[in-house]
């Protein structure tokens, strides 16, 4: 069987050319004869590999020398305590709107990290069942925060802010960027520190790319465990210890891509372009597919919307599996579905889509 289209949410497609250069360098690093899971993390390969990925990051997403890159083992999920642990301290105030499934877990493990402090909620998106994110307005930053943690690009109800939230005076904005990571310009000079696990936009799952503003490394609150610690993890390189080699290989092969296909301004006009054949098969169906998020804020990313029925959106998941368009069953706490179109998803993907949706509402509409 060949490939499919994939719309997987993440692990997520990646490009067929990455894949290869892959393979390829699971049998033999760059000539060495030895395969990039078999080098050791503290010879010339691979300090080539981790400068190399470095380098690409920073080239790839315009990042200042303000700002440290870290690659840390662990999901996003992981970093949902490492922040506050790193930056939070004990009797301290972070705001953090809640605009998805992600954001609500990040609160709740914020809680859980640093019990002493407060952990704001200026915006409750789930009593809007997350179908928008705040406006400055309805997301007012509370005095003397430390922080505004906030999910630029929301993966499940598939909502995406236009321009970043406000931080306090004096605090620092924290970004989610996930599922977007690379698809958009980001202003550093905004941000304290951005995050992303790799297996959306960057390769494999089981890492985060952690990119943090150096003096917040110095002002950390409390003395943690290296492996907890960012700072440590900067001091040491990202190697304190053996660190997730392939995931770091992977992820210079993904910026290399990114960066000969025209870096992140094309893959924002991707992004626009695949975005606007979906919104608009959504838009053009009078109603038979209803996106879960307002207009003014629907993702460009991931196209979360439903059918008029449960049982309908089974059958369309199941009928585009079927016809070779895999992934599109949404979350397992939102239904309906979704559709996660991320840096490596070509357009003829979604052009086989949006023909499937067109014959799917002839047929069942
Ligand atoms: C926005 C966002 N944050 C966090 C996560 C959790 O990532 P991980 O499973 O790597 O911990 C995801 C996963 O899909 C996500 O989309």
């Amino acid at each position: 069987m060949g490939r499919i289209w994939n719309f997987s949410a993440g692990p997520a497609a990646m490009p067929e050319g990455v894949l290869r250069e892959l393979g390829a360098d699971l049998l033999d690093l760059e000539g060495t004869g030895i395969g990039i899971l078999e080098h050791s993390h503290r010879q010339p390969p691979f300090d080539r590999v981790l400068a190399g990925a470095l380098d690409c990051c920073r080239r790839l997403g315009e990042i200042p020398e303000t700002h440290e890159i870290l690659f840390v083992p662990g999901g996003a999920t992981l970093q949902f305590a490492l922040i506050p642990l790193n930056l939070l301290p004990d009797g301290g105030v972070a705001d953090y709107p809640d605009t998805d499934i992600w954001t609500a877990k990040a609160i709740v493990e914020a809680r859980d990290a640093v019990p002493s402090a407060r952990i704001a909620v200026p915006f409750e998106g789930k009593r809007c069942a997350y179908d928008h994110v705040p406006s400055d307005a309805e997301c007012p930053a509370s005095t003397g925060a430390a922080y505004m943690h906030y999910c630029s690009n929301n993966t499940v109800h598939g909502t995406q802010y236009r321009h970043p939230p406000r931080c306090a005076d004096g605090g620092v904005l924290i970004n989610d960027a996930s599922s977007e990571i690379f698809s958009r310009p980001v202003d550093w000079a905004a941000h304290g520190l951005v995050y992303a696990s790799a297996q959306k936009n960057l390769g494999v799952a089981g890492m985060s790319i952690i990119i943090v503003r150096r003096d917040l490394l110095q002002r950390a609150p409390r003395k943690l465990p290296s492996m907890f610690s960012y700072a440590a993890h900067a001091k040491a390189g990202s190697r304190i210890n053996t660190p997730p080699t392939f995931a770091i290989h992977a992820l210079w092969r993904m910026c290399q891509w990114m960066l000969r296909e025209g870096g992140v301004a094309e893959m924002e006009r991707r992004t626009h372009a695949r975005a606007r054949l979906v919104q608009h098969a959504i838009d053009a169906s009078d109603g038979f597919y209803t996106p879960l998020g307002h207009a003014a804020c629907r993702s460009l990313i991931n196209a979360s919307f439903r059918l008029p029925t449960a049982q309908l959106d089974d059958r369309f998941w199941r009928d585009a599996a079927r016809d070779g368009i895999d992934g599109l069953a949404g979350h397992r706490e939102a239904g309906g579905i979704r559709a996660s179109m991320y840096n490596s998803c070509p357009l003829s993907a979604v052009e086989a889509l949006v023909a499937f949706m067109r014959e799917f509402k002839r047929t069942n509409g």
